[in-house]
């Protein structure tokens, strides 16, 4: 019997390039997305289905469970994987915003989690896999809600891991590093401030310099796959990360710090140096 995969955020990026090679790899999918006008030809096969999920939206997230049971019978694994990056100086950032932020990175996982488990547990067992990021355990500037939401992933995740081996559910983390999608220039809502404008333009030259040189989400969907195969306890797995996480772990605090900064928001301006005097 072929395995049962759903997905949330399936319309672009890694979660398309995970449906995708489930699909070929001849899984059933639940591709699930907050605009099913947007599936393509590739998922019109029999073994796919394409349901309306927003995860800002409860009952969409139980109606999309309840059509991947009404047509494949099961769920072997749930990926989490809907999200997007709220950038800017947090000085900028409104309410809204961040309630945004946190409403589709953590609470519509957290929904979606808690509305699977019963399904999961009465199946006896299945994989829960969370998106996070490499910046789910790091931290990068002007990015500090985005960040707020992957830790919170990230710790929620850890913590869950040892609550569900008992029901014989695994819980996986992916945490990719910096990969061409929707993501960096077109997915990010920026907050604003007037007194943050260069260190913005800086990091948005940054990060427009870097897209094209980004890898495809293919490789991220390979480790997914993985990660839903591996049945031993690993909880963590870090495609295009890991050079970080070693960089990280190898260099004194203080000169990854600074190296972050010089790389990502280039020239400093000499209010910014000013500053950097005091410190
Ligand atoms: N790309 C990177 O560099 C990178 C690095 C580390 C982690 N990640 C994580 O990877 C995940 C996927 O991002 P991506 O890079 O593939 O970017 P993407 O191409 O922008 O894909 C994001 C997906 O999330 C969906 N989404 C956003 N809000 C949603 C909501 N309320 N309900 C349901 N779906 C929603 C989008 O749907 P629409 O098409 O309707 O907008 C889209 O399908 C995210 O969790 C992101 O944080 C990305």
């Amino acid at each position: 019997m072929s395995k049962t995969v759903l997905i949330t955020g399936a319309s672009s990026g890694i979660g398309e390039a995970t449906a995708k090679y489930f699909l070929q790899k001849g899984w059933n999918v639940a591709a699930t997305m907050r605009s099913p006008s947007k599936a393509d030809n590739w998922l019109q096969k029999k073994n796919a289905i394409y349901p309306y999920l927003d995860v800002t939206k409860p009952e969409t997230i139980s109606s999309a469970i309840h059509e991947t049971l009404q047509h494949f019978g099961h769920i072997d694994v749930l990926i989490n994987n809907a999200g997007y990056a709220l950038m800017g100086p947090l000085e900028g950032v409104t309410p809204d915003q961040l309630e945004h932020q946190f409403k589709t990175n953590f609470f519509g996982l957290v929904s979606t989690i808690q509305t699977i488990l019963p399904i999961l547990r009465q199946q006896g067992g299945g994989t829960i896999i969370n998106v996070a990021s490499i910046g789910g355990r790091l931290a990068f500037p002007l990015t500090s809600s985005y960040h707020a939401t992957k830790w919170a992933v990230e710790g929620l995740s850890e913590s869950l891991r040892y609550e569900l081996r008992q029901f014989g559910i695994r819980v996986k983390i992916i945490e990719p590093g910096g990969i061409k999608t929707n993501f960096i220039n077109h997915g990010t809502t920026w907050a604003t401030h007037p007194d943050y404008t260069q260190m913005v333009n800086n990091l948005k030259q940054f990060t427009q310099k870097i897209d094209d040189s980004l890898p495809e989400p293919q490789g991220v969907a390979k480790t997914i796959y993985r990660a839903a195969s591996d049945r031993s306890a690993r909880l963590r797995y870090s495609p295009y990360g890991e050079a970080f996480f070693l960089l990280h772990a190898i260099l004194p605090d203080r000169l990854w710090r600074s190296l972050v900064e010089r790389i990502m928001l280039g020239k400093l301006d000499s209010r910014l140096k000013v500053n950097r005097a005091f410190k």
